[in-house]
């Protein structure tokens, strides 16, 4: 699965959304996540994000690694309509990003 890491929290450009033919990115409040279910590998976001944020699970810079855990687990309890846009704004995030200090510059 693609991953969506450190780079988007309180960026958010959301031009990856446009190009995802499946619709498996969800907005949280802070950053976006991939659905690992959803995702097909088609790789047509990762070029589109202008902060670099989205990489192959096994191409995720090392800092960044948990974020694959981050991205799966903020599905946990989140009920999925398997489209991110149907489901839209979801108002929360992985306890890891809510707690994280803000990031934009
Ligand atoms: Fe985030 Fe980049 Fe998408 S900043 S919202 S992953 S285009
Ligand atoms: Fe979607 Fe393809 Fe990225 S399925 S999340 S655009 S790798």
């Amino acid at each position: 699965t693609y991953v969506i890491a450190l780079p988007c929290v309180d960026v958010t450009d959301k031009a990856c959304l446009e190009v995802c033919p499946v619709e498996c990115i969800y907005e949280g409040e802070r950053m976006l996540y991939i659905h690992p279910d959803e995702c097909i590998d088609c790789g047509a976001c990762e070029p589109e994000c202008p902060v670099e944020a989205i990489t192959f699970e096994t191409d995720t810079p090392e800092e960044w690694q948990h974020f694959t855990a981050v991205n799966a687990e903020f599905f946990t309890g989140l009920d999925s309509p398997g489209s991110g846009a149907k489901r839209g704004r979801t108002g929360r995030d992985h306890p890891f990003v809510a707690e994280l200090p803000l990031q934009r510059k």
